[in-house]
């Protein structure tokens, strides 16, 4: 935008805002009026009167006793209630809180309307932690982290690009795998480092290039793209430079305590070494390190990198790295396994052997279809929402369960052995992640379980009909087709 046009617009807005109401900063659907004795707004004064404290008289047994008939009332008069809201608890609807305003955490019979404060927002979002299914009970450990939530730390370069990052400390439960989502701006880097924890890379969108050197002298170049994954074992140091058009990827580490601002920078390299030893390692007068950085670049802009990669190309007798110790897949270019409600992608150490623990999916759900109920054996599942919405319950030995929402940008985290399913709840294809640390990737279906176990004893257990046992999938489905309206049951009509 030219700063005229910048100009005319804000004296546009001036002019409009004469016209209309007051705008409310940060209108997120709160409630307003009184609350807890308070009964905003409160008069503007301009001396200091009053004071802090009150006295004895007030203590229960000295006050008056007040009167809750005039006394306030926390009645909820006009609650609405969505599509499915009234249907029995345990059938668990997705409940699509976005045309209440406000919503209400009542499911069948189960909660009640609430008075209180709130931010309507993070309950249209949330509406399973909400107004949760009948079947959620006990205690789950939250699995759930909005990357929307994370500190965004930019980088030092203008403009350069940011990183944002979801680990142990906003969510506990994670503790094989931490995430971070970074964005480099056309040429900018992320400085030349290297870290404890191995790093698994899925491209977002644009192209940059990586380059590394391993222990053995072998060096490493590649451009990747969109969809593409890179992987640097632990120890290994390496550059990212965005190309001309930027780039933003998502990294997975193999230790949920990994922090993005604790990697090992070049730059700090040597800012923390004596320069006389910089100088006899490297060579070099002492005068050569009068114009290094003084401080870590982090996200920085960098000349741009030439076209033909072939020209960064610098190896030792040890040669490049290539063949099956790459440390990139060019993952866009494999076509998905497709199946009725969606398809999916593997990346593992099958194919991509140099990412020793690092087993991928992606999987693309379409509307009203799931990702089939299933847990993975050895491995947590450490996931992130690439598009649409989606829903998650997570069953924890003996019997607890709890179910959460997802958006795009949302990280999930589900222990080994838990069972879950992820259910397209939005209008939209869902296109998630999910990354164990196995050396293949594997699940358990509960639908081919069953199927594959003798028919008399699944009979005994679980008392299904003849017809329900005789239908079980022998294939392992992935992912299966539903309705597109998730409160058809509430009108008796079909889940799938
Ligand atoms: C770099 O050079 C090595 C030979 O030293 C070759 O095997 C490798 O393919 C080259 N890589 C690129 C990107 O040109
Ligand atoms: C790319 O650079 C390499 C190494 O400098 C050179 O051999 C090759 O001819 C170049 N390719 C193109 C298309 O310019
Ligand atoms: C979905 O089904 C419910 C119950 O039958 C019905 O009330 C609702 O209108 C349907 N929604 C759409 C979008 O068709
Ligand atoms: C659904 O069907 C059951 C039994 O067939 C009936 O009792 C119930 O009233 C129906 N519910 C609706 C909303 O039509």
């Amino acid at each position: 935008m030219h700063p005229q046009d910048l100009l005319l617009s804000l004296a546009l807005l001036q002019s409009l805002s004469l016209a209309l109401p007051t705008p409310q900063i940060g209108d997120y659907g709160e409630n307003s009026g009184p609350v807890g004795g308070v009964d905003p707004p409160t008069p503007v004064v301009t001396t200091h009167s009053g004071s802090l404290r009150g006295d004895s008289s007030l203590l229960g047994g000295n006050a008056p006793l007040p009167d809750p008939d005039t006394s306030d009332s926390a009645t909820v008069s006009d609650a609405q209630l969505v599509n499915g809201q009234t249907a029995d608890a345990k059938l668990g609807l997705y409940l699509d809180f976005n045309s209440a305003n406000p919503p209400q955490p009542i499911r069948g019979d189960k909660g009640t309307t609430d008075p209180g404060p709130r931010t309507y927002e993070y309950e249209k979002l949330n509406p399973d932690l909400y107004a949760p299914p009948g079947t959620d009970t006990g205690d789950v450990p939250n699995a759930m982290w909005p990357m929307g939530l994370s500190h965004n730390r930019a980088g030092t370069g203008k403009n350069a690009g940011w990183a944002r990052q979801q680990n142990t400390e906003v969510l506990p439960i994670a503790k094989a795998m931490a995430g971070v989502d970074m964005r480099l701006a056309p040429n900018a880097y992320r400085e030349l480092h290297w870290h404890t924890a191995s790093e698994w890379a899925l491209v977002l969108k644009g192209c940059t290039r990586v380059a590394a050197v391993n222990d053995e002298g072998q060096s490493f170049t590649d451009d990747v793209c969109a969809g593409d994954v890179w992987f640097f074992p632990a120890g290994v140091p390496h550059s990212i430079q965005a190309l001309d058009q930027g780039v933003e990827f998502l990294l997975v580490f193999d230790n949920g305590d990994f922090s993005e601002d604790g990697t090992f920078l070049v730059s700090e390299l040597f800012l923390r070494n004596p320069i006389e030893v910089l100088s006899k390692d490297l060579r070099a007068d002492t005068s050569a390190f009068d114009n290094i950085p003084q401080e870590q670049l982090y996200i920085f802009n960098g000349t741009p990198a030439p076209k033909n990669i072939s020209e960064q190309n610098t190896t030792s007798s040890a040669g490049a790295i290539t063949g099956s110790n790459s440390y990139t897949y060019h993952w866009s270019l494999q076509e998905p396994y497709t199946v009725p409600g969606g398809s999916v992608k593997i990346l593992d150490p099958l194919t991509f052997p140099v990412a020793k623990m690092f087993s991928a999916a992606l999987v693309v759900v379409q509307p009203g279809a799931m990702r089939e109920i299933h847990w993975h054996t050895t491995s947590d599942e450490w996931s992130f929402f690439l598009q649409g919405s989606g829903r998650i319950t997570v069953f924890s030995a003996p019997a607890s369960s709890r179910t959460f929402d997802f958006t795009a940008g949302g990280v999930g985290y589900i222990p080994a052995a838990n069972s879950h399913y992820v259910e397209n709840t939005g209008t939209e294809d869902l296109v998630f992640l999910e990354v164990l640390q196995a050396p293949k990737f594997s699940d358990v279906s509960v639908a081919q379980w069953l199927a594959l176990t003798p028919k008399q004893v699944v009979k005994d257990h679980l008392n299904l009909p003849d017809s329900v046992i005789d239908n079980l999938p022998k294939e392992k489905p992935l992912i299966v087709t539903g309705n597109t309206n998730l409160t058809a049951l509430a009108g008796n009509g079909s889940a799938f």
